[in-house]
């Protein structure tokens, strides 16, 4: 199923952010070429896990999904599906993924159909800010590193509010502001430029979420580790080691990739930005 609708003006900078440089057919020639029984979950990671902390950060938010144990999972901001296809690999639950890139949402399911075990995945273009959904439909809501483009995180969260059943969760692996955020250096994956970046902090997120309607269960920082991640990942990038992998985040984001990618590193080094997993639930 794949629906596409009205998004509104609003989000058309952060349309053309993702899509400017992004050439999805190139990437599934590569796949098909180099991966002909189909790419393992390892393989689409370089683009299908567009967070920092890639598959590892995935599949330790697995592990609060496995909690939640909910049979209507909502990921916003959905990317190339990464995060969804490993909830219905691992725990054989069923995701429906909505995001604002159309392009996107068109990848994402002919990579799906790369796949040995095909499954359509559910896929609608919409925007998080305004759910094509009634309310009390899901169990659980996820945002991996899509709150950070939403300019009214207000209402995107009053949406989720609505659309969560009394008591179901909603799970952020998002990036926020730190103590630093003056020091932050553009372009980040996210952003080339300031007023793409919508990053709150701790203490706004904390009291936008009891103002829509949330009880904040647990809170955790992921920075060290999302920061020995990327700077990991950044000596591959500076030795070419990724240039030997089918894809690369380069596809999506172009070849100024290199330089968010140690962007990253120094926002991250600088307390510009903070790696954050939130789990908060629904009031009744
Ligand atoms: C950094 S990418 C993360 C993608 C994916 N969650 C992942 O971790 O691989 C941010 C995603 O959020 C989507 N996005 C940004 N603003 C959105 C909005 N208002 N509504 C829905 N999706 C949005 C973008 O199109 C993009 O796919």
């Amino acid at each position: 199923m794949r629906i596409r609708l009205d998004t509104g003006k609003a989000v058309t900078e952060v349309n053309k952010h993702y899509s400017q440089a992004f050439d999805g057919e190139k990437i599934i020639r590569q796949l098909h070429l180099s991966y002909p029984q189909g790419p393992t979950a390892f393989q689409l990671a370089p683009i299908d896990q567009l967070h920092i902390g890639g598959i590892k950060a995935s599949m330790k938010l697995l592990q609060q999904i496995k909690l939640c144990r909910p049979n209507r999972v909502l990921d916003l901001g959905s990317g190339l599906g990464g995060l969804m296809r490993l909830i219905e690999s691992e725990l054989r639950i069923n995701v429906v993924g909505l995001d604002i890139t159309h392009e996107f949402n068109q990848t994402h399911q002919h990579i799906s159909q790369l796949l040995p075990s095909f499954n359509a995945p559910k896929l609608i273009t919409s925007d998080a800010q305004q759910l094509p959904f009634c309310s009390d439909s899901f169990d659980l809501i996820i945002f991996q590193h899509s709150l950070l483009n939403i300019p009214n995180s207000q209402q995107a969260l009053a949406e989720c509010r609505r659309v969560l059943k009394p008591q179901g969760r909603l799970l952020l692996h998002e990036v926020i502001q730190g103590a630093n955020t003056g020091a932050m250096h553009f372009p980040v994956p996210w952003a080339r430029e300031p007023s793409n970046s919508h990053l709150i902090t701790q203490t706004d997120l904390e009291s936008l979420l009891e103002q829509a309607g949330f009880i904040i269960q647990s809170y955790d920082d992921w920075s060290q580790e999302a920061l020995a991640w990327r700077q990991k990942q950044l000596s591959k990038e500076q030795q070419s080691q990724s240039e030997t992998a089918a894809v690369s985040p380069a596809m999506i984001l172009g070849p100024e990739f290199k330089k968010m990618g140690s962007n990253v590193v120094k926002n991250l080094e600088l307390d510009a930005i903070r790696i954050i997993e939130l789990v908060a639930q629904a009031d009744c």
